[in-house]
């Protein structure tokens, strides 16, 4: 098969060298790709976004399926244009992709359809959003009804900060039309684990679970990041809560859509709030995260591309009577090393040093997020930067190994977190 993968970052590094794993795979481009794919990848310099040159692209070079990676294409529609040119795609449509790209419409299906999460309540004004920050007090959730690159919730602490990020969204419009509707909503409290399952809307099969380290510094401290790191599985995520979370969540969700007339075809992803109250919603995300997936993959034993051209062509159900997927048992580890100033301003063109040692390390993978290859050399070229990856027979011993390879790794101002991981030794 020729294969087109969507996208730039850690996931999609993630995902083509999963896919170059494929026993179905014969070539894979990656638009428009980074350093670390253009090994695996024929790189093509076409933006995520630019879907006219993808489509062109994928009816020129015969590609039999494409799979996307992030959330802007899939907002605007690019698996509808593939299905309306009988190309086939991985990757909900403009509809379904709403989930994500509106947390008014996503917060609406979750009332309907009985989807525990936090109580909320939506805003098309400032004023009325301000006044209702002061009758119910703080801590509360403030939230941007679209995409903002991750930045657009406010978890806030004290009444003047929530007024502040309605200020930023709805007035200084800091994130443009994304912020002309706010939710704001209830400040929920517990460990956060992220569920993601492959779905052709009759079928689902859930993934290994996962948790993610939003914040930039160690102890969750500093502000959200778009990931520092992840590992898998999550322990606190037991068989029984994984049902419930299925049940209450998942089924729900994709059968509401199914209710509403919205096919979904691709990666569900829930981000699960684990309360004393049981599991709460916090969102969805329609695509593979970043960093989860490149925890994850490392651990699926399974055929990637088999399962997600099935999907593409609504034969999951053939995946699912074949025992569904297959996981390593091992645990796995992904340590993001970002560039110095990460979340906020921060400099590219550093140069990657220690990437040759390696290469042909067994104990680790090291996936690329944000570089750039020239002349043989690697260079730093987005905040994430790298997500080093490692697997071993426990997780200390997977945290150990990760940590051993991170140390191999150098570039001016490199940062990254020491404590990915430490939070599932209490609990394996
Ligand atoms: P989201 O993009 O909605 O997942 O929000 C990003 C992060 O903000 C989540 O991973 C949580 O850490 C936090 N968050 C979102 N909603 C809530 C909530 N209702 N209560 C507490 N924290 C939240
Ligand atoms: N790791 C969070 C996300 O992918 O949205």
């Amino acid at each position: 098969m020729r294969v087109l993968v969507i996208g730039s970052g850690g996931r999609e590094h993630a995902l083509v060298w999963s896919i170059a794993q494929s026993r179905m795979v014969d070539k894979i481009f990656c638009a428009p790709g980074n350093g670390g794919i253009s090994k695996l990848a024929e790189c093509v310099d076409i933006k995520a976004d630019d879907i006219k040159r993808i489509l062109d692209f994928a009816r020129k070079e015969r590609i039999d399926l494409t799979v996307v990676g992030p959330e802007v294409p899939l907002s605007a529609g690019i698996s509808d244009e593939f299905i309306n040119h009988k190309i086939k795609v991985f990757g909900p449509g403009k509809k379904a992709a709403r989930l994500e790209a509106s947390k008014v419409f996503a917060k609406e299906l979750m009332a309907k359809y009985n989807i525990p999460t936090a109580a909320f309540k939506i805003f098309d004004n400032a004023d009325s959003a301000k006044k209702h920050i002061e009758k119910n007090g703080a801590p509360c959730v403030v939230k941007a009804d679209g995409l903002a690159q991750g930045k657009g919730v406010i978890v806030a602490k004290t009444i003047d900060e929530a007024k502040d990020a309605v200020d930023a969204m709805m007035q200084k419009k800091v994130f443009g039309e994304a912020g002309s509707k706010v939710i704001i909503e209830e400040c929920l409290v517990g460990q956060e684990a992220s569920i993601l399952v492959i779905t052709d809307s009759k079928e689902v099969i859930p993934l290994a679970s996962a948790q993610d380290h939003k914040r930039i510094f160690d102890n969750d401290q500093g502000p959200n990041t778009g990931g520092m790191g992840a590992y898998s599985p999550a322990p606190i995520v037991t068989p029984k809560l994984l049902e419930e979370i299925l049940d209450k969540v998942i089924y729900r969700a994709i059968d509401g859509l199914n209710k509403e007339g919205i096919v979904y075809r691709g990666v569900l992803y829930a981000g699960i709030m684990l309360t004393k109250d049981g599991p709460k919603t916090l969102e969805f995300n329609v695509r593979f995260g970043d960093p989860e997936t490149q925890a994850i993959l490392p651990r699926m034993r399974s055929d990637l591309l088999e399962t997600m051209l099935a999907v593409s062509e609504d034969k999951l159900s053939k995946v699912a009577k074949l025992g569904g997927l297959s996981w390593d048992s091992r645990p796995c580890v992904c340590v993001v090393c970002a560039a110095g100033g990460y979340p906020g301003d921060y400099q590219k063109g550093q140069e990657i040093f220690g990437l040759q040692e390696l290469e042909n390390n067994k104990e680790a993978v090291v996936f690329h997020a944000g570089t750039k290859k020239s002349d043989g050399k690697y260079f730093t070229n987005g905040g994430r930067v790298l997500g080093v990856t490692g697997l071993g027979n426990n997780i200390r011993e997977a945290i150990d190994k990760t940590y051993q390879a991170v140390d191999k790794i150098h570039f001016e101002g490199m940062h990254y977190r020491k404590d990915i991981g430490r939070r599932a030794i209490s609990e394996d």
